[in-house]
């Protein structure tokens, strides 16, 4: 079946930045199959797509009123979360961290991880992410999750400890045992060693070894505290975590690095020469008291910046537009400089960097033809949007979320007009209160 999106407004690439077009968008078989103007009256996707097809049926989405742009990618967060959602808020990061949330994580159980996953899922969609980046205590929840939200998504296990095959930690074995038997075009798995201080040096230089013979991506969270850059420096003869990651193989270009707050230029150029992406998480950072990472010196050195907004319990939203917003202000404020994190970069860091960083460009994060179907409806005449004097602007600081009318994920809505075919909503939120109920 083809889809034939017409009259709307296209956030199309132009360089290294975005431009807006008006024309009529092919969908087949999941992806873009042809973008033309003047194809909305008589055109036919034949025109466009270059095939022959003059008896394929064809469905016309009318987009009047709307900017059609690539679905928000969320790079770091942990779905599972939302259970935890405004439930440790105004206390130490560490007091946060130990105290609160890792006991909460170990009592919740394994189907309640479904649900609150889900609920991530209703979130981010709500907001115009169609791929998301998870760490999670139970990955096969979260992918059972996104399957059904419709969503895309590259989910790692959370791994700790001081050896992948032990036999008291079966965390590993478990996450490749589910992983294999998953099949679908929009899930992917990656391995995810939790941090440097909950892991040996020896377990992540197997995470090295198992992702380059499974040619699967890594992630972990990296300086994202000073107590994190002062305990390693005093447990591994006085380097930084950038460093002793370095030191293990870990930094490469299938690496991606949450957090990145706490880099000294040595870091700095460290992190550029290994191709590593980093995953900037403006809201979390400076909610836990953890500072600003140096995104315009890692930009400057060449680094594939890109978003996330990371879990429920340190944002408390995973609301990608908010982070948007944040990620340029943040940066303008603290570098006193009113170029500084422009909304074209900023709208990258969510849309194309975030691709480079999953070896999908060109695929995913882009409106062209052979890209995924992977899309976010605006109301263009939405109040915090009207008037449409510079659509980028629009994105980075007007747009709030509200603004999202639809969402399409491989060319199917996982979102339309508010309702979400693939959940049922009023059960989300029931399984959730009870959790809330039963484990907080
Ligand atoms: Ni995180």
């Amino acid at each position: 079946m083809l889809k034939k999106i017409i009259n709307g407004t296209l956030l199309l690439p132009d360089g290294d930045s975005f431009r807006a077009g008006q024309a009529d968008l092919f969908i087949r078989d999941g992806k873009i199959a042809g973008i033309g103007t003047d194809l909305s009256a008589a055109g036919t996707a034949n025109d466009a797509a270059g095939e022959n097809r003059p008896d394929e049926p064809c469905e016309v989405i009318d987009a009047s009123g709307q900017l059609i742009m690539p679905g928000l990618i969320n790079m770091h967060t942990h779905a599972y979360m939302t259970s935890m959602r405004n439930y440790a808020d105004d206390v130490d990061f560490q007091e946060w961290l130990f105290g609160r949330i890792t006991p909460v994580e170990d009592r919740l159980p394994k189907e309640g991880a479904y649900w609150t996953s889900l609920l991530a899922c209703m979130e981010m969609l709500r907001t115009g992410t169609t791929s998301f980046v998870d760490m999670h205590m139970f990955h096969e929840q979260s992918a059972r999750a996104a399957d059904a939200a419709g969503m895309r998504a590259w989910i790692g296990r959370g791994l700790v400890g001081d050896s992948l095959y032990a036999d008291d930690n079966p965390r590993f074995r478990e996450a490749m045992e589910e992983m294999d038997a998953w099949q679908s075009d929009r899930l992917h798995f990656i391995l995810s060693p939790h941090a440097i201080y909950t892991c040996s040096l020896h377990m992540l230089e197997q995470v090295v070894e198992e992702s380059e013979r499974r040619h699967m991506l890594r992630q972990t969270h990296l300086s994202e505290s000073l107590t994190e850059i002062e305990n390693c420096r005093a447990q591994y003869g006085g380097r930084s975590p950038v460093e002793v990651m370095r030191d293990v193989g870990f930094l490469s270009d299938h690496t991606i690095l949450a957090h990145c707050v706490q880099l000294d230029e040595k870091d700095v150029s460290i992190l550029a020469e290994s191709g590593s992406s980093v995953v900037t998480n403006p809201a979390s950072n400076a909610k836990l008291g953890n500072g600003f990472a140096p995104v315009t010196a890692m930009r400057e050195s060449g680094i594939n910046i890109t978003l996330g907004t990371d879990g429920t319990a340190s944002n408390n939203t995973l609301n990608m537009f908010r982070e948007m917003g944040l990620l340029s202000l943040i940066h303008k404020g603290i570098c006193r400089d009113s170029t500084a994190a422009p909304a074209s970069f900023v709208v990258s860091c969510a849309t194309t960097h975030a691709a480079r960083a999953l070896h999908e460009e060109g695929r995913l994060g882009v409106i062209r033809e052979g890209a995924w179907a992977d899309l976010a409806f605006l109301d263009l005449n939405a109040v915090s949007l009207f008037p449409n004097n510079n659509i980028l602007s629009s994105l980075c600081y007007s747009a709030n979320g509200s603004e999202v009318d639809s969402v399409m994920v491989a060319g199917e809505f996982a979102f339309r007009h508010g309702e979400y075919p693939g959940i049922d909503s009023e059960k989300v939120h029931f399984e959730v209160q009870k959790i809330v109920e039963e484990y907080l």
